[in-house]
């Protein structure tokens, strides 16, 4: 089920984050890391901005500010089975348009974003990751 995020999920999200990022996001910088996992910890997820994907445990994550998704995790034990469409279904379920950035490198999520109707706006060089991204963009569309 997907339910808002608890206090006591953010230990078992944070290790989630790290497994994930570990596998998909190893050529980002350590300092970068430990910015993110430090704004994660001071309120990046909390009850208002973060679902959670929960079947026993928790098993993937979504936190957004106002219509843009800032990040966006599933287990990777429990990858490819439907966890992270569900979230992201509930955000587009949530909200007229979606933003988000996503790292060139990252080809799989790319590839998930095209798949579920995100369009590419703009890539630009992301300096404190020394990395470029992809912002882009979902409507949903007119009925
Ligand atoms: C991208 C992610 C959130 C998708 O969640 P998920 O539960 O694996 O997704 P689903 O099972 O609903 O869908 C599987 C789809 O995701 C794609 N995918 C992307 N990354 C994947 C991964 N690491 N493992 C398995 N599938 C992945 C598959 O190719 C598949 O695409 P298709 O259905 O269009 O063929 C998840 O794989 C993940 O956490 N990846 C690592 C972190 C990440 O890249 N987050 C996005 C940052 S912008």
């Amino acid at each position: 089920m997907i339910r808002p995020f608890a206090p006591a999920d953010l230990e078992p999200a944070i290790a989630l984050w790290k497994r994930a990022c570990g596998l998909t996001h190893a050529f980002l910088p350590q300092d970068f890391m430990d910015t993110v996992e430090k704004q994660l910890r001071a309120g990046g997820m909390n009850e208002a901005s973060t679902v959670v994907f929960d079947d026993g445990g928790v098993r993937g994550f979504l936190t957004m500010t106002g219509n843009a998704i800032n990040d966006f995790f599933v287990d990777p034990d429990h990858q490819g089975r439907g966890i992270g469409t569900k979230l992201l279904d509930h955000a587009k379920a949530g909200s007229p348009e979606l933003h988000l950035s996503v790292f060139t490198r990252n080809t799989r999520a790319i590839l998930f974003y095209d798949a579920r109707g995100f369009l590419v706006v703009k890539r630009r060089h992301y300096p404190a990751a020394r990395n470029e991204i992809l912002l882009m963009k979902w409507e949903r569309p007119q009925p």
